[in-house]
């Protein structure tokens, strides 16, 4: 029988099963897989391994993170989600009262994400582009507790700090996954997200942490962030 015990972020359990431990989120729909993972029957609910090879977010958790802004009741504005794949375990954690604003510009890969919010209340698919938040903000409405961003794009920053101001005030934080050769393919990984950090720095951002998601994901980090009230 698999062990699940709580893990220190509320809404985030573990798994211990043969040896080996996961971690997991309570499923909000009954015995549904979103890309595959193998759902664990329990007498309180269903729980859904988290990947943490196919989600930056899951790497972040699974390395260590020191905070989780993402919890029950969160309003999280979600660039670049894909077919929905860690947008699915955040809908889990935001629970009923939360919600997901998930923004992702390929009709095609967003026709899983559309499919998953029919069965999850709490995701509302957006298909633009984010370089123009302008576009969705009536959409997404009042302020967000949390934007999270993972998109290889050379100017993630900006980008991410253009949502950031649209979307948020003083305290709400921010979640960005940089990939670093889609920056430049040559500098050192180091000097590259050394670069986006003095930039977001420079958009009045307070940096929390630096976590390098080597070896879930090469060349990747996860920067968490705070609105301060030195926004640009
Ligand atoms: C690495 S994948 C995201 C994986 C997803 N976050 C997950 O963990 O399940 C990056 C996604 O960002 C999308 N994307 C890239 N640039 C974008 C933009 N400017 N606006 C919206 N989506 C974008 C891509 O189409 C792709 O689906």
């Amino acid at each position: 029988m698999p062990r699940i015990e709580n893990h220190k972020f509320s809404g985030i359990f573990t798994i211990a099963e043969k040896g080996r431990t996961s971690i997991a989120t309570r499923s909000l729909i009954p015995n549904q897989s979103v890309y595959g993972e193998k759902v664990v029957h329990s007498d309180d609910g269903d729980y859904r391994p988290w990947a943490p090879r196919r989600s930056k977010l899951g790497a972040a958790i699974q390395k260590g993170i020191t905070q989780m802004p993402i919890q029950l009741g969160s309003r999280v504005l979600y660039l670049g989600a894909a077919s929905g794949t860690t947008v699915s375990h955040c809908s889990d954690i935001v629970g009923p009262k939360g919600v997901i604003y998930a923004v992702e510009f390929s009709a095609r890969t967003a026709r899983d994400l559309i499919q998953l919010a029919e069965s999850r209340t709490n995701i509302v698919p957006i298909v633009d582009d984010a370089r123009y938040p302008a576009r969705y903000a009536a959409l997404v409405g009042s302020p967000m507790d949390v934007v999270y961003q993972d998109l290889s794009q050379p100017d993630q920053a900006r980008i991410f700090f253009e949502n950031i101001k649209k979307f948020t005030s003083f305290g709400a934080w921010g979640m960005i996954a940089i990939k670093a050769r889609s920056i430049d393919s040559t500098s050192s990984v180091d000097d590259i997200i050394g670069q986006e950090i003095s930039l977001l720095s420079d958009y009045g951002l307070e940096i929390i942490e630096n976590l390098d998601l080597a070896p879930l994901e090469k060349d990747h980090h996860l920067v968490l962030c705070r609105v301060t009230e030195g926004i640009m």
